[in-house]
């Protein structure tokens, strides 16, 4: 037997200061998508999700909430999860960073760093940025504030752990050149590049006054870094220093899927902290852009925060995977709305897809009485929209999966079946049977993006008797 070649697929794991918001789920959907495409083509396949619940971003958070950070990393994590189901997101694992599981695998990987004689004690002074959990440079700061967050960083001069970051800059340097650790697309590899090539400055990797965290296990005076914390979360949910069987069979990570706005913490931090523990480097790190709300920025002030659950109650998870993944090229930054998802949803959905499914399952049943039994429905190779959806152009795929759709309603039109069958009904069987093939076909190609629907699709052609089916999507006014 040949081995099955294996896959694992990582999003970032979310901060639990708020609940998921319509860019969380973009990332999610599209490492579902993968990880359904990947299973489908037989592969040993992990998908892992989760929550970042440590710093002082949570903890600010609890309070202001007057919960304990458990109680309400608990409740937060709870609505992310539940977003991804009622999305149709199936994740192999969901990581909590309050779990046992990864505090006790952090805690063995820092030792293994500190044995590398890689940490090393000092003092820093700098700006705090409690909004990116990360220090921030007083020439970034616009007005005295940090432009994303909007809010004053925090002055602090504390003795910390550090890790030789600077050692790592040419090594990781060529791996990143040579391709050996990809980053896609172009656009974020030359910025990754040009950043390390500005000189990398070593890092804290602890903190003594941020009580939410992980205890650095020889000096219970500090917790560790949230950001390094987090980071391992991608190999501690696989088993790291607990289940070394597992952890081989799926490190290191195929792909990890992000925003570009965490791309210097992947690309850089993790993938030093890895080497450093002797540990491979992920296969490829890809970076799409970020969405704008009615042209602007996600936010809570500016009140244009879009709640997936909302979409998927009104749309169904199947629309809201297809606009999101057909809207904006994957990698590029792009606006969403609610108008925009309507469109696509009566266009694409009910006129196009759905259409075509009620036309050909109502011809069949009147002029077939039902009967296409020896349609063609065998599995073909990876088709060129598959091979778009592994490559991560996911609105590519889909386009020419619509295009095929757009196609088989034309090729109705155009033949009209409802006069063809008075002169010649062996031509109109003819035609009902490819286009039940066809459907069959497209029901497979869009499976990882449409599981739902591709489920409804090809039970219903499977069925002995095919009669005219309900309505896929209900037009919206
Ligand atoms: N907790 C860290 C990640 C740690 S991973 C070891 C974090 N969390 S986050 O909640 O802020 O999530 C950031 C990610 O959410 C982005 O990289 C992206 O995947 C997704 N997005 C958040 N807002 C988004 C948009 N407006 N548009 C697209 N994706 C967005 O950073």
């Amino acid at each position: 037997m040949t081995e099955r070649n294996k896959f694992y697929i990582t999003t970032p794991i979310y901060y639990v200061n708020d609940k998921p918001h319509i860019g969380h789920a973009y990332t999610t959907i599209a490492a579902d998508v993968l990880a359904r495409l990947h299973r489908q083509l037989g592969e040993d396949t992990w998908f892992l999700t989760g929550t970042d619940e440590h710093g002082s971003k949570i903890a600010q958070a609890a309070e202001k909430a007057g919960k304990t950070p458990q109680e309400f990393s608990d409740e937060v994590s709870a609505k992310f999860s539940f977003a991804w189901d009622q999305l149709g997101i199936a994740p192999d694992d969901f990581i909590r960073t309050t779990e046992k599981r990864h505090e006790e695998a952090v805690g063995i990987f820092l030792e293994k760093l500190k044995e590398s004689g890689k940490l090393y004690e000092g003092e820093y002074q700098g700006l705090y940025c409690v909004g990116h959990e990360a220090f921030i440079k007083e020439a970034d700061l616009v007005d005295g504030v940090c432009p994303e967050h909007k809010t004053k960083p925090v002055q602090l001069k504390e003795k910390n752990w550090f890790f030789k970051l600077s050692d790592y800059q040419n090594g990781l340097l060529s791996k990143i050149e040579d391709d050996e650790f990809k980053i896609e697309p172009q656009v974020r590899k030359n910025e990754v590049i040009s950043f390390i090539k500005q000189g990398l400055e070593d890092i804290a990797i602890s903190r003594p006054n941020v009580k939410w965290g992980i205890p650095l296990p020889w000096d219970k005076n500090q917790t560790i870094y949230v950001w390094v914390d987090a980071l391992f979360n991608y190999c501690s949910a696989i088993g790291y220093g607990k289940d070394e069987g597992n952890f081989n069979r799926y490190w290191p990570a195929d792909i990890q899927v992000m925003a570009k706005d965490i791309i210097k913490f992947h690309c850089i931090i993790w993938p030093a902290l890895l080497s450093a523990a002797g540990l491979p480097l992920p296969k490829k790190v890809f970076a799409h852009g970020f969405f704008t709300v009615g042209g602007q920025k996600i936010s809570k002030t500016i009140g244009n925060v879009i709640d997936p659950n909302d979409w998927v109650e009104k749309y169904g998870a199947d629309a809201v995977r297809y606009f999101l993944l057909r809207e904006v090229p994957f990698g590029q930054d792009g606006d969403v709305s609610e108008e925009k998802l309507k469109g696509r949803y009566n266009a694409d959905l009910a006129n196009g897809l759905g259409n075509l499914f009620s036309r050909v399952t109502n011809m069949i049943e009147q002029y077939l009485q039902g009967d296409v039994d020896d349609f063609i429905r065998s599995p073909k190779d990876l088709t060129s929209a598959q091979e778009a959806f592994f490559n991560l152009d996911f609105a590519g795929g889909l386009a020419q999966i619509w295009a095929e759709i757009a196609w088989a309603n034309q090729l109705i039109d155009k033949a009209k079946p409802w006069e063809l069958q008075k002169t010649d009904p062996a031509k109109v069987k003819e035609l009902l049977v490819n286009l039940a093939a066809l459907l069959y076909d497209i029901a497979a190609k869009l499976a990882p993006v449409l599981p739902e629907t591709a489920n409804k699709i090809r039970s219903h052609l499977e069925a002995g008797k095919i009669v005219k089916a309900e309505p896929l999507f209900r037009k919206f006014e």
